[in-house]
């Protein structure tokens, strides 16, 4: 059964990205809010302490409560959580060392089980980083934002159309509230893929007539669990390979380049997607449901085109670069060239874009100006479900289908009972789940 919440902004959904409407019920919210915003802003001004909590002490965890503190002298960690009790102690021992006098966690403060997020929204915390496997993104942004905290929000936002919905749903409540929502989607911070993009906004290149992006790269780890664990320790410790925790490769990974793509096309989605994919090499049983390649073709309103294709596969050729063709010229997004009726390279200074996102995340808090990333962090999380489900199907699958979805991924209340039943899909007979 589905656990989506039922708001005015949901009541007709079909109608709500393909207008805009998220953007504008940010921007109106984020204006309406921002009174309330500055009243609570005048807590963490100035010289005031910025605490922030963080959810899932994995390699992404650790390192966004780093950037968090190098963001800003004046933040500290006050809480973390884990749903592990050996992981979280893992992440306690490395934070103690690399964040000095910023590692302000009491014992109290260290939460691990089912419940360590709630426990964190418990605490004062005035920032909450979500860096666990994004099947659990959807309820943990809801829960953050309904306890008023300000949140930096980790790449993929959910794994199904239904999570994009809360997500998108808690985005435009955040908006009201005054609090700011901060994605990790790094390359929207990048200085040198901003300063690229925006010249080819600027008709450096011409009319973009097509993309071709390419994600090709090696495998990712696989952790050996314990023997005495259940088939759901197992499946919630090596999450990337299950399609209800991950959304597969090209939801998890592949979605930093199909973000690139709908920025290049100011944030408009795609109508429509058709593609291919399969599992080749990692068929073994620890590599769950999910598959080790896609190949998928995006389409604009305007007749413009993204040719997107992934693969983790070792031993094979690695690249990772968005080709951007115009009619008078070709761009290398993350190469920063440009090559056509302009030659230009970016040579500007190129700081961590991960650093960059928790310094404008910081900044907004103390400034009381909120900065909120749902829109797009929802519309390319969808754009990757797409993706995932023209391939998986075979079919084509347009965006207000996508939209619509009433799929659901894993369960409604996670506990460490029986995991999730998992069937790799198979192209012709996988059936996509429509409104
Ligand atoms: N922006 C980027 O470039 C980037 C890079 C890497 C990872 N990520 C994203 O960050 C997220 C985390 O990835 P990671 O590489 O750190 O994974 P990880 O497995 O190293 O860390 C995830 C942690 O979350 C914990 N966890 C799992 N379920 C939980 C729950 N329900 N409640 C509390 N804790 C839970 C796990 O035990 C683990 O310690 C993912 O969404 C991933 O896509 C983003």
């Amino acid at each position: 059964m589905s656990t989506e919440p039922k708001s005015d902004l949901q009541s007709n959904r079909r109608d709500f990205l393909s207008s805009g409407a998220l953007s504008t019920a940010v921007a109106t919210t984020a204006i309406a809010g921002s009174s309330s915003f500055l009243s609570r802003s005048v807590h963490a001004a100035g010289s005031d302490i910025i605490k922030v909590g963080l959810i899932g002490c994995g390699g992404r965890g650790s390192g966004a409560a780093n950037d968090a503190m190098k963001a800003d002298a004046g933040c500290r960690l006050t809480a973390i959580a884990d749903v592990f009790y050996d992981r979280l102690q893992d992440g306690k021992k490395q934070l103690q060392k690399t964040l000095g006098e910023q590692y302000a966690v009491s014992e109290e403060q260290c939460f691990s089980g089912w419940e360590a997020l709630e426990n964190i929204l418990a605490t004062d915390v005035d920032v909450v980083c979500l860096a666990t496997p994004p099947g659990f993104r959807p309820a943990q942004m809801e829960a953050a934002v309904a306890a008023g905290k300000h949140v930096f929000c980790e790449k993929p936002v959910a794994v199904d159309p239904v999570g994009v919905r809360r997500v998108m749903a808690a985005s435009a409540m955040a908006a009201e509230k005054g609090l700011s929502v901060v994605s990790g989607l790094c390359w929207r911070y990048d200085l040198g893929v901003k300063a690229t993009i925006e010249k080819i906004q600027s008709g450096a290149i011409g009319e973009i007539v097509s993309i071709q992006s390419n994600y090709l790269t090696g495998t990712l780890w696989n952790r050996t669990p314990k023997p005495e664990w259940t088939p759901m320790h197992k499946q919630v410790l090596n999450w990337l390979y299950y399609r209800w925790l991950s959304g597969d490769h090209i939801v998890e990974q592949f979605i930093h380049s199909l973000d690139k793509a709908l920025w290049l096309h100011n944030d408009v989605p795609p109508v429509l997607c058709y593609g291919t994919g399969g599992r080749q090499v990692r068929t073994q049983p620890e590599y769950g449901d999910v598959y080790d390649h896609f190949a998928v073709v995006y389409e604009w309103a305007d007749g413009t085109r993204c040719y997107a294709s992934t693969r983790q596969m070792s031993e094979c050729h690695n690249e990772t670069e968005d080709f951007v063709y115009g009619t008078e010229g070709v761009a290398r997004v993350i190469g920063n060239r440009i090559r056509g009726k302009i030659d230009w390279k970016y040579e500007g200074d190129s700081p961590s874009m991960y650093l960059l996102e928790h310094i404008a995340l910081m900044k907004s808090i103390r400034e009381g100006k909120p900065i909120n990333n749902g829109d797009y962090m929802c519309k390319s999380t969808l754009m990757a479900i797409m993706g995932r489900e023209a391939a998986y199907s075979g079919q084509v699958i347009k965006w207000d289908d996508a939209m619509a979805s009433e799929m659901k991924l894993g369960p409604d209340k996670p506990d460490w009972g029986p995991a999730p039943e998992i069937e790799i899909p198979m192209p012709g007979q996988y059936k996509f789940i429509d409104a």
